[in-house]
This record gives C-alpha cells, structure tokens and sequence, in this order.
C-alpha cells in the first residue's frame, strides 16, 4: 500500500494562475493576474540590488523594520492589533484556516470569491460554503443566515475579485456586529489601495475584538507579486497562533528590503493609484461604447460580461490574436466572463482596437 494523503487531499483542486505566456509572442500584453503594470518601484528595485549579494545569510525571522513600516504607512498605531507577515498574503489565508478551521467545521465565503479561499478551507480539514451574491455582490443577510456554531471561518475579499464590487462600512459592521463569538472574519484587502470611495473602510478598527483579520498585499498596488509579501492586521492571540505554525524563514531577505523601500515611496503608489483610477474609467466608458457589459470595479481589474461562454471565449481568443492575456473565469463560475487588468494606457488602447472587432 502507498501513503495515503488525509483528508482527501487528492481531491484538493490545483489553483490555476493566469498565464504570462503566449505561443508565439516574445512580450505578450499580461493583463491576466492584476498586477502593477508599471513595475516596481524604482527604489525597491534598488533594495534589491543593493542587497542581492547577502543572500547566503538566512533572513531575519522578524523584521521589525519591516513591520514598524507598514504600521507607520498604514496609520495602524491608533489600533489595537499585530502585524504578522506572510510568503503572499495568500500563505496567511492558509494558515489561518489552517490554525482555525479543521474536519467538522465550515468555512464560508462568498459565492464569487477568491479561488484560494476554497483550497485553504479544504486543505484544513474543513467544509466550504458558497454563500449566493445578489447581483455580484456578497449578501451581508444571506451570510447571517447561514452561520452555526460549525462555522469557523469567513473569507472575504473587499473588494472582491473578481467581481470588482465592495461592501461599504455599513455593510461590514453590519456583518461583523451580526457574527457569533466564535466565528474568524478573515477580511482581505488585497486591492484595498485602489479604492477612491468616501464609504470604504479597511476595518483595521474591528481587529481589536479580538475575531477580525484583515489581509494585506505587496503584490498588487505595491507592484512586488514576484517576491511574494503579504501582511495581515491581527489580534494578538490570532497572531500569536500564526506565528507557531509558520516557518521560521518565511519571509526571504529581498522581499524585506523592498517591502520596506516600496512603503517609503508613497510618491510612486499614490501615481499607480491615480493611473489605474484614470484609466480605469477611460476604459469602462470605452467598453460600454462597444457595447460590452463591464461591471463597476474599485479595483484595478475590471470584469467583462459577454453574456455567454461562446462570445466570452470568442473575445478571449481575438484578444489573444492580438497578443493581449486576460483571465478565463470558467474556474470562477462566470464562463460568460473574461477578468481584464487595467493596464498601461497603451496596453489599453490595443484592448481595445482587439475588442472592436467584436464589436456588434
Ligand atoms: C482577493 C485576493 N486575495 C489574496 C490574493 C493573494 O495575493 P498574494 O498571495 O500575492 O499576496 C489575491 C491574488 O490575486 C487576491 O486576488
């Protein structure tokens, strides 16, 4: 007999990125993983170099530079709570279901939330719920209706990809107020740098009830998904039980550096900030000229309706023609959609010359 996985791990789905490479192509336009296509900051840039020849040394294992940084940047000192830091804020989501969620207990997420969310619930030991949205949105109600004393967890993306939509201050207290003691709110702000809006809040505030987590990234806004750094604003009891089950060098030494460089150019996120908010726009004015079904986003992907899968991958296949990489959403449950990154406005306009052809 051959050594058997637990629970069922061979059933676990394999998370499918969105590609970088197409036949053919030398430099394809990648608009397919919501990254920052304007690059990395310059001074991160330099972090790295400056420090790429002290690799032989492990990393420290707490960087408090690090940390005292992001607390600094994220007014995070009027709050009570810790910051703990991960390999992509993605290895903090399975920690924690890790650390919370087990066989017997339900995680619950979203009907269109991040496709991580279900592998971490599952890879725990846990059930997964799908909670339906009303028009691509998260149901505040529907998931106080559906929490028992089973469910341990809940993943949510504000604002969520890939739908692009938010749930504002009322609707998040709204949740958390409605929360039994014991369930984990796992809030993760992963676009949350994007958002322009007066009523959108990042709820660092909530983490002092002691059940509220709130994600962070460096891998979007921050331009850095290649290094592979995510924080997260915890309660110190939940932080203390992160940091048992992490690994002691998880954080690699490059990405301190150029954390740390990223958070001190505030001059360069605030510019890819007001990019992706104009170009955002141009483009939802452009599509919806072509007669696209665009959905509002706050982030900075936009997720494109084509009303079926036949003409989702129809416009898929001529966006690829001209060299241009999008996200299928058929692993999303949305086999009618493609998920668009905003761009350089260059990259932009050749979206949309493509598009045009499709045009009705
Ligand atoms: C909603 C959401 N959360 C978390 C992540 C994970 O990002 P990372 O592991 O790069 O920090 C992503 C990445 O696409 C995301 O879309």
């Amino acid at each position: 007999m051959t050594p058997l996985p637990v629970n069922g791990l061979e059933t676990l789905p394999r998370y499918s990125a969105g590609s970088h490479e197409l036949d053919g192509i030398t430099t394809p336009i990648v608009l397919s993983a919501n990254e920052n296509p304007r690059g990395p900051s310059p001074k991160a840039v330099a972090a790295i170099q400056d420090h790429a020849a002290d690799v032989h040394r492990y990393p420290n294992g707490n960087p408090e530079d690090l940390k005292a940084a992001i607390i600094d940047r994220y007014d995070l000192a009027a709050h009570q709570g810790e910051v703990i830091l991960g390999a992509g804020s993605d290895e903090i989501l399975s920690l924690l279901a890790k650390g919370f969620a087990s066989a017997g207990k339900t995680v619950m997420m979203s009907q269109y939330g991040f496709l991580m969310y279900p592998i971490a619930a599952k890879a725990a030991g846990a059930e997964i719920q799908s909670i339906p949205e009303q028009n691509y949105l998260a149901d505040v109600e529907a998931i106080l209706a559906a929490v028992t004393e089973d469910t341990a967890l809940i993943f949510l993306a504000n604002p969520n990809n890939p739908t692009g939509s938010y749930l504002n201050q009322t609707e998040i207290t709204r949740l958390y107020q409605g929360l039994p003691d014991h369930v984990l709110l796992v809030l993760d702000g992963a676009y949350s740098e994007y958002v322009d809006r007066a009523d959108y809040s990042d709820h660092h505030d909530l983490v002092a009830s002691g059940r509220v987590v709130v994600t962070h990234t460096f891998s979007k806004a921050h331009g850095l998904a290649g290094l592979r750094l995510g924080w997260a604003f915890a309660p110190p009891a939940i932080a203390d039980i992160y940091e048992r089950l992490r690994s002691p060098f998880n954080i690699n030494a490059l990405s301190i550096k150029a954390g740390i460089a990223a958070l001190a150019d505030q001059t360069y996120l605030e510019e890819t900030v007001r990019l992706n908010a104009e170009q955002r726009a141009r483009l939802q004015q452009s599509l919806a000229e072509l007669a696209i079904n665009v959905l509002p986003s706050v982030g900075n992907f936009l997720l494109l309706d084509f009303g079926s899968r036949e003409a989702a991958s129809n416009a898929e296949k001529t966006l690829l023609k001209g060299g241009i990489i999008v996200r299928g959403m058929t692993g999303y449950g949305l086999p009618h959609c493609l998920r668009l990154t905003i761009g350089l406005p260059e990259e932009n306009t050749a979206v949309l010359q493509a598009l045009k052809q499709i045009a009705p």
